[in-house]
């Protein structure tokens, strides 16, 4: 007892020097302080962008889920059985899975296993790639709006950040981008199909842009979305790795797999890239066993795979129509989310919509407000439609009126 007592009464000691080392640290504290809001802070760039990374204060009054990107109808069956099946496995590390779990990625992707590297989910690999890279400083670029996991970490460790607004068409700004690139650019970020705008950049110009500036930069190409654009126009930029650039691109299982709450992504670039993360951090330790066999049936299961594209078509489709005959002005969507411009302050319209149960992202762009609806099913978007009509006084079309 008095064992503890004397250990509580040291700890609470070291404690106090350690605050006062704070104190008396006054580099130190302000370095902490300079460094940006992260997380569930809004943060405001250069362009006035203020994003709300949670929406809804109360999940509980969320019944209808729009605002993670999550896919409806997964996992897929066939992984829910494996990963039932693959319990029994966790009392090992996840060493043999991963071998082949790569070897079955560098087929799909035509390239060597060794260019792959698996993580729990593509933040980790976006995070951690910033962290590496940036750890002592330097710049990153990317374009605003983006995805910002990898601009906000690369902000956290010291990096600035060059943010290159999307052009008239919102595609990424690739000739402003090239002229950002200077001696301290630790990475070049690109999201294709890009969030939270959901439009696409063209996959020709992005892979002229690689060819010359991975040689200055690594370019990290974010395609999270890339299966869900049902376009052949939007390619995958993976032949650049083959070409031997300095290329990083990140793909995610909670997109199309349906696998979100699972946690496992993938990067594949340049073994040398590769090998100077897993220098300092690991990755693939982080996924368990049951995720990763999981993604396994489900990557052999087309059919799942269809049927999300299927259906996330045919709600994006539905909601287009939606939008448009109510009189917004949606995005071009390639991607399960459609942003579209609103005349209500993005705090109005989120706590209207979550009183209604619809969950939903909102953002602020230059002052503009913006709604981002990810893709439900399609009786959840006809809810939302419903919804959204009445918050906004207006008539739906498909949806059956207010
Ligand atoms: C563009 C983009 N990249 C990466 C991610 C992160 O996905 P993951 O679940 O694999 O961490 C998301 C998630 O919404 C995303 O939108």
């Amino acid at each position: 007892m008095s064992n503890n007592i004397t250990s509580r009464r040291n700890w609470l000691k070291q404690g106090a020097l350690f605050a006062g080392g704070l104190m008396g640290a006054p580099a130190l504290m302000s370095e902490l302080k300079a460094r940006p809001a992260f997380g569930m802070t809004p943060y405001r760039g250069k362009y006035n962008l203020q994003e709300y990374h949670m929406a809804p204060p109360d999940f509980s009054k969320i019944k209808v889920r729009l605002l993670a990107n999550e896919n409806p109808y997964g996992p897929s069956p066939k992984a829910i059985k494996a990963i039932a099946e693959s319990a029994s496995k966790g009392n090992r590390y996840v060493y043999s899975s991963s071998r082949k779990m790569e070897e079955m990625l560098a087929e799909k992707e035509g390239v060597k296993p060794e260019n792959i590297l698996l993580g729990p989910g593509s933040t980790d690999l976006l995070e951690k790639t910033a962290i590496v890279r940036c750890m002592n400083g330097g710049n990153v670029i990317s374009a605003e709006p983006a995805y910002m996991s990898l601009v906000n970490t690369s902000r956290s460790v010291g990096a600035t950040w060059k943010n290159i607004p999307l052009k008239a068409d919102y595609a990424h700004d690739l000739d402003a981008m090239a002229d950002a690139i200077d001696s301290d650019t630790k990475l070049v970020y690109i999201c294709n199909p890009n969030n939270p705008t959901g439009t696409i950049t063209p996959s020709n110009e992005i892979m002229a842009f690689g060819r010359k500036a991975a040689d200055k930069a690594p370019v990290f190409i974010d395609e999270a979305y890339i299966e869900l654009a049902m376009d052949p126009e939007v390619k995958t930029a993976v032949g650049l790795v083959n070409e031997g650039k300095d290329v990083i691109i990140a793909r995610t299982f909670s997109k199309l797999h349906g696998m979100a709450g699972l946690r496992i992504g993938y990067m594949v670039a340049q073994p040398e890239r590769i090998k100077s993360i897993k220098d300092m951090v690991r990755t693939e330790m982080g996924i368990s066993v049951t995720s990763m066999e999981g993604a396994m049936a489900s990557l052999a299961d087309t059919e799942f795979q269809e049927k999300t594209q299927t259906l996330n078509q045919e709600c994006r489709e539905y909601t287009m129509g939606e939008l448009k005959s109510m009189g917004f002005e949606p995005y071009p969507s390639y991607t399960s989310f459609i942003m579209f411009p609103v005349d209500m302050p993005t705090d109005k319209l989120m706590y209207a919509m979550v009183d209604k149960g619809i969950g939903i992202r909102t953002y602020n762009i230059n002052d503009q407000p913006y709604c981002r609806v990810s893709m439900g099913t399609m009786d959840e978007m006809k809810q939302f439609t419903t919804a959204l009509a009445q918050v906004f006084d207006k008539a739906t079309v498909q949806a059956g009126g207010k």
